[in-house]
């Protein structure tokens, strides 16, 4: 797998998880280094947006996430620090796979939405960078 300082938006992608439908409803599901290109050792969501609010605005050194939309839509636009690429997610067993080393955007959230991340490694404030300018230092 790629260093966090060598990704690029390119080594983003679209993972479709199955989903069955059944008479009561729908159902998906993802596991360790099957679906999901990595071992989940986390799960956050996020949920209660209010209207215009935007999320991320950072980087990670080397965690890896699957981000989905489990409820309503939202657009991630990733940044390597030269290139930039959007993703609106709308459906919920379609996530998108972001490698270490991506600054990431979460905007344009509907009403009631919630963006459902399942990550790599537990919670670790070092492996943040939340300045756009120091990314693209240590990316370059
Ligand atoms: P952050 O990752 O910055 O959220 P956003 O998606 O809005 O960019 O996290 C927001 C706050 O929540 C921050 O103070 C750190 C805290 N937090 C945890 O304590 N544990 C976690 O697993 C996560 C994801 C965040």
């Amino acid at each position: 797998m790629k260093k966090g300082t060598e990704t690029t938006v390119y080594d983003c992608s679209l993972i479709t998880l199955p989903k069955l439908e059944v008479d009561r409803g729908a159902i998906t599901f993802a596991s360790n280094n099957r679906e999901v290109p990595f071992e989940i050792k986390r799960l956050y969501y996020l949920y209660d947006i209010p209207s215009g609010s935007d999320r991320g605005a950072h980087a990670h050194k080397e965690l890896q996430q699957l981000i989905l939309a489990a409820s309503g839509s939202f657009t991630i636009t990733v940044n390597d620090g030269k290139q930039k690429r959007s993703f609106a997610l709308n459906q919920p067993n379609i996530g998108l796979y972001l490698p270490p080393g991506l600054w990431r955007e979460l905007t344009d959230f509907s009403g009631g939405s919630i963006c459902l991340v399942l990550a790599s490694h537990e919670y670790d404030e070092g492996d943040y960078i939340r300045n756009l300018e120091i990314f693209r230092v240590w990316k370059s």
